[in-house]
C-alpha cells in the first residue's frame, strides 16, 4: 500500500498547503493512507482542536506530534477522545493520549504509527527512545505495517535509530527540523528511512516563522517574539513510502517538496 508523510504542518499558510495539495496528490500518487506531522499546526505551536479537525477535513488521516505537544493547553481535554492523533511516546509526565496507535485503512490493512521524541539538542524530559521503543516492541500485537515518527534535532541520533531498529518496522521517519534531507533509503531492503522529512509552511522564513524575530536574535542573542506571515508562499514536504503489507517490508520511498504560491492559498 502507498503512505504519504508529510513534515510539520506550520501554522494557517502550513494547514491552507495541505489544503492546497493533499486532494490532487492523493489522486496522482494514488495514497491510500495519508500521515502527517501536526505540532505546529496552531500559530507555529500545539495543535488546537479545531485546527485538528480541520487537517483531518482535508484528508490526512493520522496526525503525529513532537516537542510542541503540549503547548497549546486545551490539547489536554480533547486528546483521550482523539483516536486520530499520536502524541510522544517517551514523555515522562503524566499526559493524556496515546504515544502509538493502530490505525486501519479502507482495505482492512492495520498500520501502527508511534511517535518519539529524540535527547540530543532538545531540552525535554523524556526517556531514552531506544531503550523505551526497545521495551515498548515486546510489548505490542503485531501489525501489518509500522511506521515511526523520530522526533528530533540531530541527524546522527535519527540515523542510529534507524539503523538499530531495520527490520523491525516499516519505516524511520525524521520529523522537527523543518528542513527535508536528501538521505531518503531503505535500510536493510526492509526500513525505508529519512533523516528529516521537511516542513509544510511558510516558505520565506526561517523554519516557518518570519525571518525578522529569527534574524534578530542571531544578531542579538537575545529573546525576540517568533510570528508567521499568513500571507507567505507555502512549502509543500512529504515522503511517499510504499509498504508491502504482507511482509511490512518498504519497497519506495520517495520525496515530495513544492511550492504553492500566497495568491493561490485561501
Ligand atoms: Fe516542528
Ligand atoms: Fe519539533
Amino acid at each position: 500500500m502507498r503512505i504519504l508523510f508529510i513534515g510539520d504542518i506550520v501554522a494557517k499558510v502550513g494547514r491552507k498547503t495541505v489544503q492546497h495539495e493533499l486532494p490532487a496528490l492523493i489522486e496522482k500518487y494514488k495514497i491510500d493512507f495519508v500521515i502527517a506531522n501536526g505540532e505546529n499546526a496552531t500559530h507555529g505551536k500545539g495543535m488546537i482542536y479545531h485546527h485538528y479537525q480541520e487537517l483531518l477535513n482535508y484528508g490526512i488521516d493520522a496526525i503525529t506530534l513532537g516537542n510542541h505537544y503540549d503547548d497549546k493547553s486545551e490539547i489536554e481535554k480533547y486528546l483521550d477522545a482523539a483516536t486520530e492523533v499520536v502524541r510522544p511516546l517517551n514523555i515522562k509526565k503524566d499526559f493524556p493520549g496515546v504515544g502509538s496507535a493502530v490505525f486501519k485503512s479502507e482495505d482492512g490493512t492495520t498500520i501502527r504509527i508511534t511517535n518519539l521524541l529524540g535527547q540530543a539538542f532538545l531540552e525535554m524530559d523524556v526517556e531514552n527512545p531506544f531503550l523505551s521503543f526497545e521495551v515498548f516492541l515486546k510489548t505490542i500485537e503485531p501489525a501489518n505495517i509500522h511506521i515511526v515518527d523520530f522526533h528530533g534535532e540531530a541527524t546522527a541520533e535519527k540515523q542510529a535509530f534507524g539503523l538499530a531498529f531495520a527490520r523491525q518496522v516499516s519505516a524511520v521517519i525524521g520529523t522537527h527540523t523543518h528542513v527535508q534531507t536528501r538521505d531518503y533509503r531503505i535500510i536493510d531492503d526492509f526500513t525505508g528511512y529519512i533523516s528529516d522529512v521537511g516542513m509544510t509552511g511558510p516558505n520565506n522564513g526561517v523554519l516557518g516563522t518570519d525571518k525578522e524575530g529569527v534574524i534578530s536574535k542571531m544578531f542579538n542573542r537575545e529573546k525576540s517574539h517568533f510570528s508567521y506571515d499568513k500571507k507567505d508562499d507555502g512549502l509543500f514536504s512529504a515522503v511517499v513510502l510504499d509498504i508491502d503489507e504482507a511482509t511490512g517490508a518498504c519497497q519506495s520511498i520517495f520525496p515530495i517538496y513544492s511550492v504553492v504560491k500566497a495568491s493561490e492559498l485561501r
